[in-house]
C-alpha cells in the first residue's frame, strides 16, 4: 500500500490537463469547447466520450463512464487509484513521496502523538462530572464500563477545549486542522467535535487515525459525525475493529461483517470478538483487500431494514466478484445486530450465525420480493433475474444444481434455462457497462430518481448545497443522506465544490460506488435555481404523501377510537401542509 497526501493529490490533479493525459492513450478531436474520442470502456466505434477541459472531467454518452483524470487512468490501465496518481504525476513531471507503511509511521510520528493525546483528552472528559450524562447514555445502551474502556470511548466538550489543550502543548494550528481535529473560521479555532461521544477509529495497524462521534443528549443530524478524510484517516481503507478482531478471526477462521460501529462493539462486548464493521454500506477495493488477507469465511450480517437487505445483495455481489467465501445472515425481530443481542442475547445471534445461508439461497429469496410467482409475468421476470445472478458464480456444480432446482420447482425446461444462462454469460462479458446502466435505470423508483438528481446538482454548485440545507434539511433515506453528508463535509472544508476534486475525495469514502453511479446516470444539463427548488418541492411532497399513506394504513388497522381520531387529525394536518405549500408555490 502506498500513501500520498490529499494535498499532493489535489496539486497533481490541478496541474495535469485531462485532455493531454487522455489523448496520450486515445485520440481526441476538438469540437467546440469539448474534446471527443471513442470510449475505451465499452465496445464502440463512434466518438461517444466527451472530455471537458474546463471541468476537467470526462463522460461517455453511451455507457455513462465518467470521472476525473485519475479514474480514467485507473480504469484504462486497470491499476489502483494510488498507482494512477503516481502515473499521472510521472507524466507531468511532479515527483511524489511514496512511502512504505513503516516509513510512514516514523514520518507521521508527531501526528500520531497528537491523535493519541486527543484520545486521552476525550477519555479523561468522560470520567469527570462533565461526562455524567454521557455515561448514563452509554449505560442506558447497555454498554459496561469495561466496554467503554476496551473501545477507548471518550467525550468531546464545548467550543475549543481540545484546541486549548493541544495548543498549550505547542502544536501548531495548521497541523491540528490537517488532522481534522480543529476548524478555523474568522481567524478563530474551534473543535470539530463538540459535545459528542467519541468513538476512536483505528487503522488496520491499530493506530488511532480518526473518530466517529455520536450525539447523545438530543438526536441531531448527522447522528454520527466522522473525521473528514485526512492523510491519516482514509475511511475507505478502514474496517472498524479490524485490529482488535484479527486474533479471534485467525483463531475461528470466520469474520463477521456488520454495518454499524455499534454492532461491532456490541458483539465484541458479549464475547463474539471476530467482528468488523463497514462504516456505511458499500465496500471499497482496499476493504476487500483487507478482508482477503484475513483468509477467513465472511458472515455478512447487515441491518434488518430494506436498505440492509439491498446492501446484502450489492455487497454480496461484490464479494462474489472478488471470489471471497461468504454466507449471509438476515436477522428477524430487531433492527440491527446490536439491538438483536440486547433483546435476545449472544446465544441467539450465534444460532443465527450457525444457520447462515448461502448467497445463492439469499438471492433466490431476495429476488422473489414483491413478486407474485403465480403470475406468469412475475415468474418469468424472477427466473430471468435468478439466471442473471448466476453469471458471476465460481462454483459450476452449485450453478448446475440451482438451474435444476429452478427447472423442477417451476416446471420449466432445463435446456431453455441452460441456454439462457449461456447467453447471459456471453453478453455479460461483452457488455458489462451497457448492461449495468440499463439495469440501474429500470429498477429506480421516481423517489430515488429525484433524490439522485438533487445530489447530482449539489455536487456541481454551492448554491444548490445551500438550497438543500434550507429547503429540505435532510433526506429521509440513509443511502441518500450519507452521500449528502459527504458533500456537506467537502463543502464545509473547502468552502466550495469542484467536481473533479470531489471525485478524488469520494474515492476514499464508502459511498464511492453510489456517487459514481449517480454521475454515470445523470445527464449534464444547465439547471436553474428554480428547477432545483421545484425538485426539492416535489421531493418534500412525496415524503409527506408517503407519510400520509403510512398513517392511513395504521388507521385501517386501529381499533381504539381515541387513537383513530389522533391518526385522522395527523393525516389532515399533513394534507393541510401539502396544500399550503402548493399554494405558496403557485
Ligand atoms: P446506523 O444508523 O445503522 O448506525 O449507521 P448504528 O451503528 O446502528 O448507530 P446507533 O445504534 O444509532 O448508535 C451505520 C453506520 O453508518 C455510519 C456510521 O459509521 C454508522 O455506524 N453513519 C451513520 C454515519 O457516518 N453518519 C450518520 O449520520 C449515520
Ligand atoms: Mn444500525
Amino acid at each position: 500500500m502506498t500513501f500520498i497526501s490529499q494535498k499532493e493529490i489535489n496539486e497533481i490533479r490541478s496541474n495535469a490537463s485531462i485532455v493531454d493525459i487522455i489523448s496520450s492513450y486515445i485520440p481526441l478531436s476538438q469540437k467546440g469547447k469539448n474534446y471527443f474520442g471513442v470510449c475505451p470502456f465499452h465496445e464502440d466505434h463512434s466518438p461517444s466520450m466527451s472530455v471537458s477541459d474546463e471541468k476537467q472531467i470526462y463522460k461517455c454518452f453511451s455507457c455513462g463512464a465518467t470521472g476525473n483524470v485519475f479514474t480514467f487512468v485507473e480504469n484504462y490501465l486497470n491499476i489502483s487509484f494510488s498507482e494512477a496518481v503516481e502515473m499521472v504525476a510521472q507524466k507531468i513531471g511532479i515527483s511524489i513521496h511514496v512511502n512504505t507503511p513503516l516509513k510512514q509511521e516514523t514520518k507521521y510520528k508527531e501526528e500520531y502523538t497528537i491523535m493519541d493525546l486527543s484520545l486521552k483528552f476525550y477519555q479523561n472528559n468522560l470520567n469527570t462530572y462533565r461526562g455524567e450524562k454521557a455515561i448514563s447514555y452509554l449505560k442506558e445502551r447497555n454498554l459496561t464500563l469495561d466496554t467503554i474502556k476496551d473501545f477507548s470511548i471518550g467525550l468531546s466538550l464545548d467550543k475549543d477545549m481540545l484546541y486549548t489543550f493541544l495548543s498549550k502543548k505547542g502544536y501548531k494550528d495548521k497541523l491540528l486542522q490537517d488532522l481534522g481535529l480543529i476548524q478555523i473560521s474568522d481567524d478563530k479555532a474551534y473543535d470539530v467535535f463538540q459535545n459528542r461521544i467519541m468513538f476512536p477509529i483505528h487503522n488496520l495497524e491499530g493506530r488511532v487515525v480518526g473518530y466517529t462521534a455520536r450525539c447523545y443528549f438530543t438526536e441531531i443530524t448527522p447522528k454520527y459525525l466522522n473525521t473528514r478524510e485526512t492523510y491519516l484517516f482514509k475511511k475507505g481503507t478502514i474496517l472498524f475493529n479490524y485490529h482488535r478482531a484479527k486474533e479471534a478471526i485467525h483463531f475461528s477462521k470466520v469474520v463477521i461483517l456488520v454495518e454499524g460501529n455499534m454492532d461491532a462493539i456490541r458483539l465484541y462486548s458479549v464475547g463474539i470478538k471476530n467482528v468488523v464493521a463497514l462504516m456505511g454500506t458499500s465496500l471499497t477495493k482496499d476493504q476487500i483487500e483487507a478482508l482477503k488477507k484475513l483468509r477467513a469465511k465472511i458472515i455478512l450480517m447487515l441491518d434488518n431494514d430494506n436498505a440492509g437487505e439491498t446492501a446484502s445483495f450489492m455487497i454480496g455481489n461484490t464479494l462474489e466478484e472478488n471470489h471471497l467465501s461468504f454466507e449471509v445472515v438476515r436477522l428477524n425481530g430487531a433492527k440491527d445486530p446490536d439491538s438483536y443481542v440486547v433483546e435476545f442475547g449472544a446465544d441467539a445471534i450465534l444460532e443465527n450465525i450457525k444457520n447462515a445461508i448461502s448467497f445463492t439461497d439469499f438471492k433466490l429469496k431476495y429476488l422473489k420480493k414483491d413478486k407474485n410467482l403465480n403470475d406468469a409475468n412475475d415468474l418469468a421476470e424472477y427466473v430471468k433475474e435468478v439466471i442473471a445472478s448466476l453469471k458471476n458464480m465460481d462454483d459450476a456444480i452449485l450453478k448446475e444444481v440451482t438451474l435444476q432446482k429452478l427447472a423442477n420447482d417451476y416446471n420449466i425446461s432445463y435446456t431453455i434455462l441452460k441456454e439462457e444462462l449461456g447467453n447471459k454469460e456471453e453478453k455479460h462479458k461483452k457488455q458489462v457497462f451497457k448492461e449495468e446502466k440499463t439495469e440501474n435505470t429500470i429498477k429506480k423508483s421516481s423517489y430515488e430518481k429525484i433524490c439522485e438528481k438533487i445530489l447530482f446538482y449539489m455536487m456541481h454548485s454551492p448554491g444548490f448545497i445551500k438550497l438543500y440545507q434550507t429547503q429540505l434539511g435532510i433526506f429521509p433515506t440513509k443511502e441518500h443522506r450519507l452521500i449528502a453528508n459527504e458533500i456537506l463535509y467537502y463543502y464545509e472544508i473547502n468552502k466550495t465544490i469542484n467536481l473533479a476534486d470531489f471525485i478524488t475525495y469520494i474515492e476514499t469514502t464508502t459511498c464511492k460506488a453510489e456517487v459514481m453511479s449517480i454521475l454515470k446516470n445523470e445527464e449534464e444539463k444547465p439547471v436553474t435555481e428554480e428547477a432545483m427548488k421545484e425538485l426539492l418541492h416535489k421531493l418534500k411532497k412525496m415524503i409527506k404523501e408517503q407519510e400520509i399513506e403510512k398513517l392511513k394504513q395504521e388507521l385501517s388497522q386501529e381499533f381504539d377510537e381515541n387513537r383513530k381520531t389522533i391518526l385522522a387529525e395527523k393525516i389532515l394536518e399533513i394534507k393541510g401542509s401539502v396544500a399550503d405549500e402548493n399554494y405558496q408555490n403557485v
